[in-house]
């Protein structure tokens, strides 16, 4: 339970859940994609977009559990839209695939939501052999982002309508490697899970940031944006016996519940307050500091040519 409520500018606060951050938005027009909605904070996600009549596409890479979530979402919401199309973000194979089954649906794209995330303890590779943290969290929701922008794009200009990108990041992006990016992929003996993570957590907010610059720049009705959820004893911490009993013993007053979880997520996606907002970190659903690299353009910048040169050779 979390014990803080004081309202921010926005005037809603950490308690506040996602069903109250979208209270009275019909919102039946839009499609909206959100990676890993099989569990967590993307379920909540998907199921309370799917409330306010967003035609839901779950992008998900275990579509049995899946179709449990979207039965549950079903029972709960009977006029639910809610498909589900496969998606393993740690194989740019599968992103691909899964971006020209998308266009070639036909389905519009309002709001894109680049939920999806592991934290994992020991050292892994993705298919095409990049550290996992970097290859799932920020490279495979990188290229996403970028097959489906022409799709964003037509969408916004055809309906006269804002797009949404959205990047759930993490406070963890405080705890990045630090120095040259290239020095620490793949080096298996400097490895620290939190490190790696943190790193995939800052690539989620430069990455946004980037983007939006170069929206703005072009003139294109779509906005990037990042956040952190929250502390939410999820899926995320399996494996992980040490963040478990954190989160159990010690941080037990901090921690929000989904409905919480999923609320800053919910409110960039669809709240009017957030229209014309970009480049922006988000907590509580309140605009919040994220750490002195995370602002930083040059860092961005690179980010950006470093995940072009990693995602254009495979
Ligand atoms: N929980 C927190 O306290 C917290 C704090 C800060 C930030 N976050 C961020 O919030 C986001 C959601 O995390 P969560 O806490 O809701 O964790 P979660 O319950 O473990 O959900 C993670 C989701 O990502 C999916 N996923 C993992 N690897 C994937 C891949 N290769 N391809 C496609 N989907 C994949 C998982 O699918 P499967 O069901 O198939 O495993 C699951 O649906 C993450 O980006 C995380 O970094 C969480």
């Amino acid at each position: 339970m979390w014990i803080f409520g004081r309202n921010g500018a926005s005037g809603f606060s950490a308690t506040s859940t996602a069903e109250e951050l979208t209270e009275g938005i019909h919102a039946s027009g839009l499609t909206a994609i959100v990676t890993g909605a099989t569990s967590g904070i993307g379920s909540e996600t998907a199921r309370v977009l799917a409330l306010r009549g967003v035609h839901v596409i779950m992008a998900v890479r275990n579509t049995e559990k899946a179709t449990q979530v979207k039965e549950t979402i079903l029972e709960d919401i009977p006029n639910a839209k809610v498909d589900i199309m496969e998606l393993d973000l740690s194989s740019m194979a599968s992103v691909r695939d899964f971006a020209a089954k998308y266009q070639s649906s036909g389905l519009p794209l309002h709001v894109l939501i680049n939920n999806a995330g592991v934290l994992s303890p020991q050292f892994k590779l993705s298919n095409e052999k990049i550290e996992l943290h970097f290859a799932t969290n920020h490279l495979g929701h990188f290229l996403l982002t970028n097959l489906l922008l022409e799709t964003m794009k037509t969408t916004s200009y055809e309906q006269n309508t804002e797009g949404r990108i959205i990047n759930v990041s993490s406070e963890g992006h405080r705890f990045a490697y630090t120095g040259p990016l290239s020095d620490y992929m793949n080096n298996e003996s400097s490895y620290s899970s939190i490190y790696a993570y943190g790193l995939s957590k800052l690539a989620n907010i430069l990455h946004a940031n980037e983007l939006a610059r170069l929206l703005k720049e072009e003139g294109v009705n779509i906005t990037a944006n990042s956040l952190h959820p929250g502390f939410i004893n999820t899926e995320l911490f399996r494996g992980h016996n040490i963040f478990s009993i954190i989160c159990n013993r010690i941080l037990r007053y901090f921690i929000k519940d989904l409905s919480q979880g999923a609320a800053t997520t919910c409110y960039l996606a669809l709240n009017p307050q957030v229209k014309g907002v970009t480049g922006e970190f988000f907590v509580d659903s309140n605009l919040a500091k994220p750490s002195s690299r995370a602002k930083d353009q040059e860092l961005a910048k690179e980010l950006w040519e470093f995940s072009m040169g990693l995602t254009s050779s495979k």
